[in-house]
């Protein structure tokens, strides 16, 4: 399943450390992950950073999400039921801080045998915090640019407000395998927006098209979200993509409230790896 980064051969594991044919060796660390990512920057940092790493942990603890666990694990459970899959094997890329993963993990859980999860960013922090938390998921460190997964491995890859890269998706899915995108609605968050900007934009919809893989479903589902305290509204801003894009002025406007009413909506793709790939 795991390929060594450097020369792509299998990696086997031997005690705590997986190994190549070539002897190159990665160390499997106390937590259960593993670090298989080429190309360190030099300040060390990919991905989101701990401050963003802990926001997104504690907003998504109050389940106001859980509405995306559902959905997918029902579009998992239709997709294993059309193929005759029993025991799906899935990898959520971009994984974060694993909610998503681990909830995924145990909701299917309930209807399906030995559902296996691996997990995978290109943030050391967020697999360091998912893995000391989540010891049912495979987690390792790789980038979505060059995942460390032989072809054929999954039966389903998901993408939860995480980059894409459609060739390593397909390389790594068996044919007829689903890829399932998860991107912002149109309205999504837009009275969050419309307490720090003065004119607030609506969200672009997904430019995601691939080439190779065929989209088969697409689906929205909103609902209304109501915080009740100030620091559940700056955990929320500090995980989305606009808290490093806006002032720190626009940024104290947030201090103000103590409460927010707001829409959430959340747009579902899936796309399939035809056969002859
Ligand atoms: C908005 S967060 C979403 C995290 C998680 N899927 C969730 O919904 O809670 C985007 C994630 O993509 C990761 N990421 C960014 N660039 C990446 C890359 N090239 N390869 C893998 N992960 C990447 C970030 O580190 C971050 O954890
Ligand atoms: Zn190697």
């Amino acid at each position: 399943m795991y390929i060594c980064p450097k020369c792509s051969e299998n990696l086997i594991k031997i005690n705590n450390t997986m190994k190549c044919r070539n002897n190159h060796s990665y160390d499997v660390s106390a937590d259960g992950y593993v670090n298989l990512l080429m190309n360190n920057k030099k300040s060390g940092v990919h991905g989101d950073n701990k401050k963003m790493i802990s926001a997104r942990r504690k907003f998504l603890a109050l389940d106001h999400y859980s509405i995306i666990v559902d959905k997918l694990c029902e579009l998992i459970e239709v997709f294993c039921k059309q193929n005759f899959i029993n025991s799906p094997v899935i990898l959520d890329t971009g994984c974060g801080e694993g909610y998503y993963s681990n909830n995924i993990f145990s909701k299917l859980s309930l209807h399906l045998n030995n559902v296996v999860i691996f997990a995978t960013d290109v943030s050391k922090d967020a697999v360091k915090f998912a893995a000391k938390s989540y010891k049912n998921i495979n987690f390792s460190v790789s980038s979505i640019n060059k995942l460390p997964f032989s072809a054929d491995s999954f039966n389903i890859v998901l993408s939860l407000f995480a980059p894409l890269s459609e060739s390593e998706f397909n390389r790594i899915l068996k044919c007829g395998g689903i890829l399932i995108t998860v991107s912002p609605s149109e309205n999504h968050l837009f009275a969050l927006k419309s307490v720090i900007y003065d004119t607030p934009y609506k969200n672009n919809s997904s430019n995601f098209k691939p080439k190779i893989m065929e989209k088969c479903y697409e689906e929205t589902i909103t609902s209304d979200m109501h915080l009740n305290n100030n620091q559940e509204i700056s955990d929320l801003f500090a995980m989305t993509p606009y808290y490093y894009n806006t002032s720190d002025s626009d940024k104290e406007k947030l201090k103000t409230i103590s409460e927010l009413d707001t829409e959430i909506g959340f747009v579902f793709n899936v796309f399939y790896k035809p056969n002859n790939t």
